[in-house]
């Protein structure tokens, strides 16, 4: 379950998979929202705003549990500008991640809506209807969109490379617990 320093145990492959599907799933709904006709629209409007509301949970899972675990090590020594671009692009992803999680809610909420999770739990605005600040998240909400897009295709890029010029494990290992392989 837990983490070694050699790679991911259960818990961390689980989560990993698990927000990175939320988040495609998330993308797609709120695209296909944006592009969609009124009625058909609102529904898929409350189902992505249902599921993002569960993200929060999933990212505090996974925060938590890298706090308590740690990080296996890094497979294998790069040149400075990759390692310092295979460091920030998991920050850029999270914070891109930030930005979605604070500008949806506050986007529902500054047009006077209250966020309805799945139809079970209403959170109502504490806001009121704020006109301009709803244009300001609007517009963050559309900039962190286009943020986590580049760095989801740079976070591809890099499995890519790991997989195709390195043939080193960094893909397995968070594929199935990993305590059996070696390093290449
Ligand atoms: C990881 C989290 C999230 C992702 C990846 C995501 C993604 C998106 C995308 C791609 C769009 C279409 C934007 C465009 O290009 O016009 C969108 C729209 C929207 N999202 Fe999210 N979102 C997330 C979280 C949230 C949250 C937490 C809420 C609210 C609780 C929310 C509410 C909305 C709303 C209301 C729209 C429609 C905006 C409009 O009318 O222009 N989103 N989202």
């Amino acid at each position: 379950m837990k983490d070694t320093e050699n790679g991911y145990g259960g818990v961390s492959i689980l989560l990993h998979w698990l927000a990175a599907i939320t988040m495609i799933a998330l993308f797609l709904l709120g695209q296909a929202a944006e592009d969609a006709a009124d009625s058909k629209r609102k529904t898929l409007l409350g189902l992505h705003i249902s599921i993002a509301i569960s993200m929060y949970l999933i990212l505090v899972g996974r925060i938590g549990w890298r706090l308590y675990n740690g990080r296996p090590r890094v497979l294998i020594e790069q040149s400075q500008p990759l390692t310092l671009l295979a460091q920030w692009v998991p920050i850029i992803l999270l914070a891109g991640l930030a930005l979605m999680l604070l500008s949806g809610p506050i986007m529902v909420w500054s047009k006077g809506y209250s966020i309805n999770v799945f139809g079970m739990i209403n959170l109502p605005s504490p806001l009121g209807k704020m006109e301009t600040l709803h244009e300001v998240m609007e517009a963050l909400h559309k900039v962190g969109a286009k943020i986590l897009f580049f760095s989801f295709i740079l976070h591809m890029l890099g499995v890519l490379k790991h997989l195709i010029i390195d043939r080193d494990n960094t893909l397995k290992r968070m594929l199935a617990p990993s305590k059996k392989f070696s390093e290449k």
